[in-house]
Formats: structure tokens, sequence, C-alpha cells
């Protein structure tokens, strides 16, 4: 990777995605695209370009003048706000990959898109998910994700385009807020108690999902798309996981640092649907033994750490 093309970018890995790679990669290689003005201003120590995923010709524009050889495909709609408007969720999730896949082809870059636990399904093994195994999504958002791995896995193939992918976990972040996802709630429960020492969560005790720290997703992608090629048996999607909790089990950790800390429920019928079909807890042997994932974050040092950064943005009065 020497010059980055990070689209997506004001979004919640976009956000933070970009000056990690800028550290990395060096300013002026990482190139930061969105849709958002405001939020491609916060990004702009280095190259910024205005960007619909969905607008090809613009996007192929930018891949040339810039000279991209690698295309960070971070634009999606998540999986509650997917079930509002299926086609929408399609047109977007689908239109920024195939755009990101057509234009890789024709310029040589490699790509990078995301998937999810979301590609998984109620027909799914729960328990220590495999790397290969039955996936039958519910959600759009999951359609989205298996179409998606599939998709890139045939542009690979067909057009020899070095593709590459992770199925994240619900990722807890500090600096740009999910939204509309089903694992938001283990992002807001470190705001809220702060703010409110409550908080009440709309995932039901009980509900096991895998979740993974931000500093762990953005080496996860450095990792991936650094390794060698020869080494990859699979490359769209690995599974990846670092820690699984329910509801009870992160408030518990949160009552460690903040004894008067309270959570109770008023539960979303349609996330709880939707993490009811998803995984409890993945197995990532695969991406640990074919390119190294060895995340370092697990709940206990996450929850330091997020009540540390989420308690200086509160006295900063940022949220
Ligand atoms: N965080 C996503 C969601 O909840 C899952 O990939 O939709």
């Amino acid at each position: 990777m020497k010059k980055i093309l990070i689209v997506g970018a004001g979004g919640q890995i976009g956000s933070e995605l970009v000056p990690y790679l800028r550290g990395i990669y060096g300013v002026n290689n990482v190139v930061a695209a969105d849709l958002d003005e405001a939020k491609l201003q916060a990004l702009s120590d280095g190259p910024v370009a205005k960007l619909n995923a969905l607008d090809g010709e613009r996007f192929a524009e930018i891949v040339k003048t810039h000279k991209i050889d690698t295309i960070f495909n971070m634009v999606a709609l998540l999986s509650a706000t997917g079930e509002k408007d299926p086609m929408l969720a399609w047109k977007i999730n689908m239109g920024a990959l195939e755009n990101s896949l057509n234009i890789a082809k024709d310029n040589g870059c490699a790509v990078f898109t995301p998937s999810s636990i979301g590609a998984f399904g109620p027909n799914t093994p729960h328990d220590n998910t495999p790397q290969d195994t039955i996936m039958q999504p519910t959600t759009i958002y999951g359609v989205c994700k298996v179409a998606g791995e599939m998709l890139s896995d045939y542009y690979h193939t067909r057009f020899g385009v070095d593709t590459r992918s992770v199925r994240f976990p619900g990722i807890i972040s500090n600096v740009t807020l999910p939204g509309g996802g089903t694992t938001d709630y283990a992002v807001e429960i470190y705001y809220d108690a702060i703010k409110y020492n409550k908080y009440t969560c709309n995932l039901g005790a009980g509900t096991f999902l895998d979740m993974l720290y931000m500093p762990d997703a953005l080496d996860s992608c450095v990792q991936l798309m650094e390794a060698d090629p020869t080494k990859l048996k699979h490359r769209n999607s690995f599974n990846i996981a670092a820690m699984s909790f329910d509801p009870e089990i992160i408030a518990a950790e949160i009552k460690k640092h903040i004894p008067t800390f309270t959570m109770d429920y008023n539960v979303d019928a349609v996330k709880q649907a939707i993490a009811n079909s998803w995984p409890n807890s993945m197995d990532d042997s695969c991406a640990r033994a074919e390119w190294g994932w060895n995340p370092k974050y697990d709940l206990n040092k996450m929850t330091i750490d997020m009540l540390d950064k989420v308690r200086v943005k509160f006295d900063k009065g940022m949220y």
C-alpha cells in the first residue's frame, strides 16, 4: 500500500482509519473521500475529496488523479437502518462495492471491504462459529455482506483483483458514533455511564455478541492488507474476534469503575431479532493462522480506555 483511498471516510471506522493510515503511510498518501463536507473538514490535514460512492465516474477520476493503489470501501448502511429501507441499503451497500471492484479492476488497485457478523443467520452454528459454514442471513445488511463477500472473491478469481476482507464484530469506539447498528448499545453504554450514570439497554440480558475495540479493528485492516498473499487460503472474508459478552457482563465491567452505575432494559424488537440471528462468538483461527490476527484488547482493557476517553470528551463538552 502506497497510495490509499478511503471511501466513507467520515463514518465510524473511516474517521479513525484515515489518521491511523496517515500515521503509517504518510499524510499525503491517504485520500479521505466522503459525501459529507463537514466530516471531510475534520480530515483535511491531508488530501480529501467529496464523493458519492455511487458516482462511478467521479470515483474513478479520484483514483486516477491520486494514482491510488488501494481502496478501502467503508461505505455501509448498518443492520437496523437497513431494515427501514431495504432497497436503499442494497443500493448503497452493493453500489459502493460494485464501483470499488470495477474501478480497482480497471486501475490495478487492491480492495478492502468490511464484512460483518451480520453475514451470518439463524441457521449458522452460534457458538464458536466456524470460518466456513452456513450463512443464510435474514437482514438486508447481511444479504449485502454475503453477496459482497462472494462478489469480491469472484473479482479475485475471475479478474485477479486483490480483494481482502474481515467479518467485523460490533466495533466499540470513541471518536465517531456508529449509527443504526444492532451492536451500537455497546458504545452508547459508555457514553451514558459517564453522562447519566445509568443506561437503558435496547438488547436483552443474555444476548451474546462478538465485539472488538477500534484500535484492534484498525490493526486488522493493515495486517490483512499487508499479509503475504501466498499465505491466504481465504480472502473474503475472515472471521475475527476479540471478546464476546452480553449486556449484563459489560454493565458489570463498567460498575467496577463506576460503582453507582445502573442499567435497565427497554428491548427494541427489531434489534433483538437481528441480534438473536447472529453468532454468539466466532472462531477466528483462520485469521490467526493465515495472517497473524492477534487482538490486544479484552473487555477489561477496553473498558478502562473507553471510560478515560469518553470522560475527556464529556469534560470538554463534546457530547
Ligand atoms: N455493527 C454492525 C451492526 O450492528 C454489525 O456489523 O449493524
